[in-house]
């Protein structure tokens, strides 16, 4: 008989350990029994600080899921649930979070956690239930809608990744209200919690993460396209396009490899230059995979898979293959295109090397009203027929290198990424020149 207290508590301290976790949110922890939520799922995995997959679609990615205790527990202390809160969740999977969330809320509060999957609402609704929280509404809809009859909420939390922030989210806040929301920034993703402010949103707080997408008439054009089923390699792009056949270069081995002398670990290079790459390379491409075979060499995750940033283009690819520091990465190019690609690679790396490193930390998103794919546009929800600008204003973008040349600097009015409903712009205004 497992004990389940005990394996609780070993969850809730290597989370702690991670840091940034404080009293409330750890308490939340200790008191909802996740293994309830995750029912067939042995005891131990289920205090796992690792994501539990619990559904898929016909082609083997991952569609729900019972996220990571240490983001879940990041995303929350972004969120800053209070006492008699009135919180909408969207993605209620498996009802674990919005467990925590009722928790935080108290028994004033109240919870509607939406999810599109009928048959995954069944299921929380059991586990709630099960656990002993009645303090949670889950609804079967479209969370891109919200949910009118709870409005207004004080806080909003997304538990699945989007790629815009939608009027109804927006409509449906109280005063004073906050989102926190997993974003997409051209490819990558980053939980943002935003508070309104002189007309638009600005970020309180931001932190890396790696969610599965929206699902739905509202999904945005981010493509993730299985590889291999038995590694569950996959590749991630911004947007669908022709990458020829990725497996096939990459079976054939590298060609070539360029030693870069950047000297950076593997956590900057998958936070700071992934953020760079997406930013300035629309070839960019993220290879995932949970059962190491073709990525041995790639950067093992923190979401627990092992992933490689790189270039892919139609018969070459680059990879960025980190090694632990003072070791410079090197670049492995694959396929007769590779090489070109792998140049190309390296001239992003010294950029970012160049201008500071830039990274998570520090990096702030103002969002405003009003986007670029509008009706006029021909473009309903989800039809990305055009695609989103991404630009850098003369002279912005992103910081000035911070080695400490005293020539102070602010990183002005930023990267601009237009969405349909609104505009997000990203700068790092701490950093100096
Ligand atoms: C990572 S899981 C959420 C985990 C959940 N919060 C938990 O604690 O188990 C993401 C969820 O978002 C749901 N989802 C995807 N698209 C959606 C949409 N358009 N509206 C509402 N839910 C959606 C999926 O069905 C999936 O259950």
């Amino acid at each position: 008989m497992a004990d389940w207290r005990a394996l609780r508590e070993e969850m809730v301290a290597r989370v702690r350990g991670r840091g940034g976790i404080g009293e409330e949110v750890a308490g939340a922890l200790r008191a909802v029994p996740r293994h309830l939520f995750l029912p067939g799922v042995p005891p131990g995995a289920a205090y796992r600080d690792e994501a539990v997959v619990t559904r898929r679609d016909a082609e083997g990615r991952p569609v729900s899921s019972s996220s990571q205790p240490t983001i879940m527990a990041l995303m929350l202390e972004q969120l800053g649930v209070e006492p008699g809160h009135r919180v909408l969740e969207i993605g209620a999977g498996t009802g674990y979070n919005a467990a925590l969330l009722a928790h935080l809320a108290g028994p004033g509060g109240r919870v509607t956690s939406v999810d599109i999957d009928p048959d995954l609402v069944g299921r929380a609704r059991g586990h709630l239930a099960e656990a002993g929280c009645p303090g949670v509404e889950v609804v079967c809809g479209d969370g891109a809608e919200g949910f009118a009859p709870g409005a207004p909420y004080d806080r909003v939390i997304a538990t699945v990744g989007v790629w815009d922030l939608f009027p109804a989210w927006l409509e449906q806040l109280a005063p004073g209200g906050r989102i926190v929301a997993p974003v997409d920034l051209n490819g990558v993703q980053r939980s943002v919690a935003l508070e309104r402010t002189d007309g638009h949103w600005a970020s309180r707080s931001v932190v890396a993460c790696g969610f599965m997408r929206l699902r739905g008439p509202f999904a945005g054009p981010e493509v993730l396209r299985p590889l291999d089923r038995d590694s569950e390699l996959m590749v991630s792009l911004p947007r669908a396009r022709e990458t020829g056949d990725v497996l096939a270069v990459l079976g054939d081995g590298p060609v070539s490899e360029l030693p870069t002398g950047v000297a950076a670990g593997p956590a900057a290079l998958a936070d700071g230059f992934g953020l760079w790459l997406a930013a300035h390379e629309p070839r960019w491409c993220l290879l995932s995979e949970s059962r190491p075979r073709w990525l041995a060499a790639g950067t093992p995750g923190r979401w627990g898979f092992t992933t490689a940033l790189g270039i892919v283009e139609d018969g070459g690819l680059c990879l960025l293959h980190p090694r632990e520091a003072p070791a410079p990465p090197v670049v492995r190019a694959f396929g007769p295109g590779g090489a070109g690609l792998a140049a190309g690679l390296l001239a992003h790396l010294r950029a970012w090397d160049a201008a500071g490193r830039p990274s998570t930390s520090g990096l702030r998103v103002d969002v405003y009203p009003g986007g670029g794919l509008r009706p006029g546009d021909g473009a309903r929800p989800g039809d990305l027929g055009r695609p989103p600008d991404v630009g850098v204003r003369p002279g912005t973008g992103v910081p000035p290198a911070g080695d400490g040349d005293g020539s102070g600097t602010t990183a002005g009015d930023g990267l601009v990424i237009r969405k349909r409903h609104t505009t997000f712009v990203l700068s790092w205004p701490a950093a100096r020149g």
